[in-house]
């Protein structure tokens, strides 16, 4: 299905491209700004990001699956990302990551049959201060405990 960028968001996207000096840099906000309005990069995502700034759809592929926060496909509408790296992983993230899975019923990068939860074990995301954590969305839940992850899963289950 093609994909067009929505006039408030071409703006956010030549916003971008005027804060470097070509417009090969811009990729990565470019992506973001396509991954918001579009849910994932799909490939008629790249196609466009490659149309507007003027580079092969391979360097756009290639950004896509180096980093992980663009999704290659369509994921849950809260995707939550659970560190199991080396301070999360000491202060008990892989039962944290054990409880979210049996309390979603899906495992890494899998969606829900409601498509409401997506899950994926991530890296460290910079919080590693307050470990174990997870993030929903772009929100972090710091310190977070067995009893925390699971309420907050089933405070959006009821949710609308
Ligand atoms: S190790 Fe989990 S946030 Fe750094």
């Amino acid at each position: 299905m093609e994909f067009k960028f929505t006039q408030e968001n071409l703006d956010k996207v030549n916003e971008a491209i005027k804060r470097y000096p070509d417009k090969l840099a811009a990729i990565m906000p470019t992506l973001w700004i396509a991954q918001e309005q579009n849910g994932w990069i799909s490939n008629e995502v790249m196609q466009e990001i490659a149309k507007i700034l003027e580079i092969n759809p391979e360097d756009v592929l290639g950004v896509v699956t180096f980093y992980t926060m663009y999704h290659q496909k369509p994921m849950g509408k809260y995707h939550l990302q659970v560190c199991t790296n080396v301070s999360c992983m000491l202060r008990g993230a892989y039962d944290i990551y054990e409880s979210v899975k049996k309390n979603l019923g899906i495992d890494n990068m899998q969606v829900t049959l409601d498509h409401k939860f997506s899950l994926e074990e991530v890296e460290c995301m910079g919080s590693c201060g307050t470990a174990p954590m997870i993030a929903i969305n772009e929100d972090f839940y710091e310190n977070i405990s067995l009893e925390k992850v699971n309420k907050i899963i089933d405070d959006i289950k009821k949710s609308a």
